[in-house]
């Protein structure tokens, strides 16, 4: 069964504030991107890699990708486009599951990618690594007061990679694409179809490089691990 990998790496990861998109900023000695395709590498060496990458990207180079089997696509506007883009360069008939990753999170674990995927193989909705919600979720107002307390049981952080059957996946950022809907992950459009994409409990250290902050924080989270 074929496991293909979408890296979508198009953003310009603008809440970073720096002179380029965060996925090239360096994080213990490599760029982001090196960090965490070596990770995805280091779980399934025998996967197909469909990285996505801005058309004007002046950044990537390819000795970051250790892939035997990879292909490059150009990003589109948001990021279901660029993971669209990553689906129609997939042959169907050679796809089985497809992990989306995001570029900016390098400290994935191989224990964490082995259970995703393990889940969105035995799960006919698919899968996503998610993390239960610890602190207590307050609803603004447009003052930015405290208007409400959320009630956090039941609710959980979304993180990747997400897996799904190559046909779902399609078709439900298709579908979204024809009405529309801007989704900022692959189970949104999933769950609009009516499927139930199974949360799967991952590590709380999966960090999402978004703000300067998180650099310092991510090196500190590579190191510790480990791997
Ligand atoms: O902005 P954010 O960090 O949430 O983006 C999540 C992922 O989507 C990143 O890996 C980013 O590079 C990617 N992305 C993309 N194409 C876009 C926007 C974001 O590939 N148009």
């Amino acid at each position: 069964s074929a496991l293909w990998l979408v890296v979508p790496a198009a953003g310009q990861g603008r809440r970073m504030g720096a002179d380029k998109p965060k996925q090239y900023l360096t994080l213990a000695g490599q760029p982001i991107m090196a960090h965490t395709l070596a990770r995805l590498y280091q779980a399934f060496p025998e996967a197909t890699l469909v990285l996505c990458l801005d058309s004007d990207d002046r950044w990537f180079q390819p000795e970051w990708v250790p892939f035997t089997r990879w292909q490059r696509v150009t990003g589109g506007k948001e990021r279901m486009d660029s993971v669209l883009n990553a689906l129609h360069a997939i042959p169907a008939q050679e796809a089985d599951i497809v992990m989306v990753h995001d570029v900016a999170r390098p400290c994935i674990t191989p224990d964490d990618l082995h259970a995703l995927y393990q889940a969105a193989a035995s799960h006919m909705a698919g899968a996503l690594l998610a993390m239960p919600v610890a602190d207590t979720m307050k609803r603004a107002n447009t003052e930015q007061q405290s208007a409400r307390t959320e009630p956090r049981e039941g609710l959980w952080h979304a993180l990747t990679p997400q897996g799904f059957r190559y046909a779902l996946l399609r078709q439900a950022l298709e579908s979204a694409r024809h009405y529309q809907r801007v989704v900022t992950d692959e189970a949104s459009a999933v769950e609009a179809l009516g499927e139930q994409p199974l949360l799967v409990s991952g590590r709380r250290d999966n960090l999402k490089v978004t703000h300067p902050d998180d650099l310092a924080l991510a090196a500190a989270i590579l190191s510790a691990q480990n791997i």
